[in-house]
């Protein structure tokens, strides 16, 4: 259960400002038991590294996980994984990157070459060092891909945590056909506004399921076939329906109610749990049916690359639901916690 933090704010010194020698910048931080937009001091770049400016950093459901991951722990973190800016200083060494080109962070750090999971060591951006939710982000020039030019500051900053999961869920895992029937549960969440994208691009036929009418209208403008309601019979409504594969991440709620019209020996794919992680399933029903479950989680520096190249071509832009301001960064969190969006909440820095 997530807890419900109290968004605090302390004072805050005016931009640039320098502090017994420190320079100090803006950001969104986890200290102790409270989470503060506060000053910190600005990082201070190293051989390989780069320092971005940050534009607009994007919230996904783990910024909501890590203050309550990290219990009391009083060094403060700044959180976040997802963020697109401008880089300011290159450090010694730096080969492929400029001041001034435009970047979006790769999250997922340690994991740079396909594989069936992420190797040892495998970290996402925010933890355990320093995130996306503030003036400056510094990070190797390993973890950065220009910025897709067809996109504006605030589709490139919330994109690539969410897109990179869709993408690996659907195309590695899933390995989705054109003219294969594809469904998905919670047609609000940030990732599967991707997967539906993505798999109408590669004329798949996408149904999903949303609790929420006004959600279910937008999934089919940006391109669904059918959206049902989540609380509806799905396997009545959905009888003349052959699905190929389910991609799942809302957990509890739907796992077993999407297992149940999946054609037999069809794909599930699952890589979040937002209900809850535990559940029991029928392990008889399971081996008649001789149904293929996969676990997914983020992806390779490849796919993020493939995926990037896939959205220039295809002209695929990000949903963004909503766009808050760095200071009101606790109002944003409110808002994914409340699951009310339909695509992804972004910060403007
Ligand atoms: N493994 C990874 O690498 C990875 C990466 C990204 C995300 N995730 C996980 O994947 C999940 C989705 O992430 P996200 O950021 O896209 O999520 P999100 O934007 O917070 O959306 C979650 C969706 O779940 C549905 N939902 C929530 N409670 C529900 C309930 N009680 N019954 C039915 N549906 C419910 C809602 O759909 P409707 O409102 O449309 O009904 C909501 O839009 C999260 O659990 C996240 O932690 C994992």
């Amino acid at each position: 259960m997530l807890r419900k933090w109290k968004w605090g704010c302390d004072t805050i010194l005016s931009k640039g400002k320098v502090e017994g020698g420190i320079i100090k910048m803006k950001a969104f931080v986890h200290r102790g038991n409270e989470v503060v937009y506060t000053d910190i001091n600005e990082p201070v770049v190293k051989e390989g590294q780069v320092i971005v400016a940050l534009k607009v950093a994007g919230l996904n459901h783990r910024d909501l996980n890590i203050p309550n991951r990290r219990g009391n722990n009083s060094e403060p973190l700044i959180l976040g994984s997802d963020g697109a800016g401008v880089i300011e200083q290159v450090g010694e060494g730096v080969k492929a990157f400029k001041v001034g080109d435009e970047v979006i962070i790769n999250p997922g750090l340690g994991w740079k070459e396909n594989s069936d999971a992420p190797p040892e060591g495998f970290e996402i951006v925010g933890l355990p060092d320093h995130g996306t939710f503030a003036e400056k982000f510094i990070i190797s020039e390993d973890y950065i891909e220009h910025k897709p030019a067809h996109l504006n500051w605030e589709e490139a900053g919330v994109l690539a945590l969410a897109a990179l999961t869709g993408y690996r869920a659907l195309f590695t895992k899933g390995v989705i056909k054109p003219g294969e029937t594809i469904f998905i549960p919670g047609a609000g969440s940030g990732v599967a506004t991707f997967i539906i994208q993505f798999a109408k691009a590669v004329g798949a036929r996408v149904i999903v399921s949303s609790r929420d009418p006004q959600k279910r209208e937008k999934a089919i403008d940006i391109g669904a076939d059918l959206a049902i309601d989540t609380n509806s019979d799905w396997k009545e409504i959905l009888k003349n329906e052959q699905i190929d594969l389910v991609i799942d991440s809302v957990g509890k709620a739907t796992f077993n109610r999407a297992l149940a019209i999946l054609k037999r020996g069809g794909r599930m794919v699952t890589f979040g749990a937002t209900t809850e992680d535990e559940l029991s399933i029928n392990i008889r029903q399971f081996f008649y049916g001789q149904y293929q479950l996969l676990g997914s989680t983020m992806g390779s520096k490849e796919e993020l690359q493939s995926m990037l190249q896939f959205i220039e071509k295809h002209n695929i832009k990000p949903i963004v639901d909503k766009i808050y301001p760095l200071s009101a960064t606790g109002d944003a969190f409110d808002y994914l916690r409340d699951g009310n969006q339909f695509g992804k909440i972004g910060l403007l820095i």
